[in-house]
């Protein structure tokens, strides 16, 4: 039998599956770390706990499996996009990254679009966006350039694993769409993006599709994991294309949602498709030849996280004497709330929010707050507020003209029936869950069993590996409540603009 390994750099942690090549997970093992915010609406990471939570999983994977390292046939990276890695002609990390969320860059965007705002929409297919990667370069260029001065190679956070086990300065198609400096059509590095931007090529990484196989286990990393020396790595993805991969969407018509730190909803399409308004990005998929679409909400679980680090403490408690799951307690509490929460409606724009207001300044709001409602009211307002948020994505893939027959749900808040019915009610469709819960993870280790030969094309490996487990249909009476409070909620955001960017300037 033969094996694939899926790493996955998240926000919150770096989790490592061993599958065997029928995509059933052998063993995983996961590490967390912190999320530094130095300042409202900065997000870091320092890539260094990125590294040694893939060293320390991978270890552990190698011991604990049983699996001999030489039936291992290839590694699969996928990570958090768009955040921005800076190495030093030595390959030494030179700051911490600027991830995903951050939201420090409207000035550059700015910028940026003075000097070329049809230019990036028309070849990175996508309008200038604070949280991508050029956006953050040229901050860094702005306002750090002694840190830009020493820089030489610039990466994705899973390419910087990838350059930590092979010692190659390789990225794939997938998440180089989120840097704004690829050609999304042609799949290549954009010269013109480049010069327009004064960017010098020679810092970008080599872009390969996302199954090609980009370099191999270094002896230093084989004998400190226990890996193979010699195993290939393949490209791997970025996280959403690469959930794609492992819930199976890589035909036109099929989407999911992810509930992850952000939440998304993608769609996979045979061509590049292009919201007009810039409302949701359009990305090479790992699939060669093939597209997505994908609306993205800044703080998904995030909200989730944030509300139970600060006001949860109790159920931390009780999951603690009941041996359970925080967030399964929060679920069944949420469950005692009606639909509405009693007149309680959030906005999760705790990092602004992109789809579909593309605004940094957008803050989290709780609306209707009244004398009568609880902590648990709450609660429920944050995953109704986030599961609205996920409707006004799906409402742009439906102005777009983009038919969805199959959605799928995955990531962390994927696990709560309750947010999946939500997203079932809110959405007007079925939405399944897959047999296998490792969604990127899964997608990773498949692109690298088909870069290893396992599997002739993603689509084969993906219908021989991925399977449906439950299926949620939307209930008519609630799903007209929703409409209601969905109906107020699409009101607040463009009621709230103008304080939340005067609230910016304080
Ligand atoms: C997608 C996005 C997030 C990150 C973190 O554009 O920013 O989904 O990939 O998961």
């Amino acid at each position: 039998m033969s094996y694939v390994l899926g790493i996955d750099c998240g926000t919150s942690a770096t989790k490592t599956v061993l599958f065997d090549s029928d995509g059933n997970a052998v063993a995983s093992a996961s590490k967390e770390y912190p999320l530094y915010q130095p300042a409202n609406g900065y997000a870091e990471q320092d890539p260094l706990h990125w590294k040694n939570a893939m060293l320390d999983t991978v270890t552990e994977i190698i011991c604990k499996s049983g699996v001999s390292a030489d039936e291992i046939a290839g590694i699969g990276l996928s990570g958090q996009m768009h955040g921005l890695v800076m190495l030093d002609s030595g390959g030494n990390v030179l700051r911490n990254a600027i991830i995903w969320c951050d939201q420090r860059t409207q000035p550059q965007v700015d910028k940026m679009n003075v000097l070329a705002a049809d230019k990036i929409a028309q070849i990175s297919a996508n309008p200038a966006l604070t949280g991508w990667t050029l956006a953050k370069i040229l901050w860094v260029r702005d306002n750090e350039p002694q840190i830009y001065e020493k820089c030489r190679h610039i990466l994705l956070p899973k390419d910087y694993l990838r350059y930590v086990l092979t010692g190659e300065f390789a990225t794939e198609v997938s998440d180089a769409s989120g840097m704004q400096l690829l050609d999304v059509k042609n799949r290549c590095w954009s010269k013109e993006l480049c010069s327009l931007f004064e960017i010098d090529t020679s810092l970008l990484a080599r872009i390969c599709e996302s199954c090609e196989v980009t370099g191999k286990v270094t002896a230093h990393i084989a004998d400190i994991t226990g890996l193979r020396q010699g195993t290939i790595v393949v490209g791997g993805a970025g996280d959403n294309a690469a959930a794609a991969v492992g819930t199976g969407v890589c035909r036109q018509g099929r989407a999911f949602t992810t509930i992850g730190t952000s939440g998304v909803v993608f769609a996979h399409t045979d061509k590049p498709v292009i919201d007009p308004k810039g409302r949701v990005h359009t990305c090479c998929a790992a699939v060669p030849g093939s597209w997505h679409v994908m609306g993205v909400t800044q703080s998904a679980g995030l909200s989730l996280k944030w509300f139970r680090d600060n006001f949860c403490g109790a159920e931390k408690e009780t999951a603690k004497l009941l041996g359970t799951d925080e967030y399964y307690i929060m679920d069944k509490q949420a469950e005692t709330v009606a639909v509405g929460c009693d007149r309680l409606i959030y906005l999760p724009y705790l990092m602004g929010e992109r789809t579909p207001h593309l605004d940094a300044d957008a803050r989290g709001v709780f609306f209707g707050l009244s004398a009568v409602h609880t902590k648990k009211h709450m609660l429920r307002a944050v995953m109704e507020g986030v599961a609205f948020s996920l409707r006004d994505c799906v409402e742009v893939f439906r102005e777009m003209g983009l038919d969805i027959t199959d959605m799928a749900a995955c990531g962390g808040g994927a696990v709560s029936a309750l947010w999946r019915s939500m997203l079932a009610d809110l959405y007007g469709c079925e939405v399944k869950t897959l047999s296998s819960k490792e969604g990127p993870a899964l997608g990773a280790a498949i692109l690298a069993a088909v870069g290893a030969g396992i599997y002739s094309s993603v689509p084969q490996a993906c219908g021989a590996i991925v399977k449906q487990d439950k299926l949620c249909t939307p209930d008519a009476q609630r799903a007209q409540l929703y409409e209601q409070y969905y109906r107020l909620y699409r009101k607040l955001y463009p009621s709230l603009k103008a304080g939340f960017s005067e609230l910016a300037q304080l």
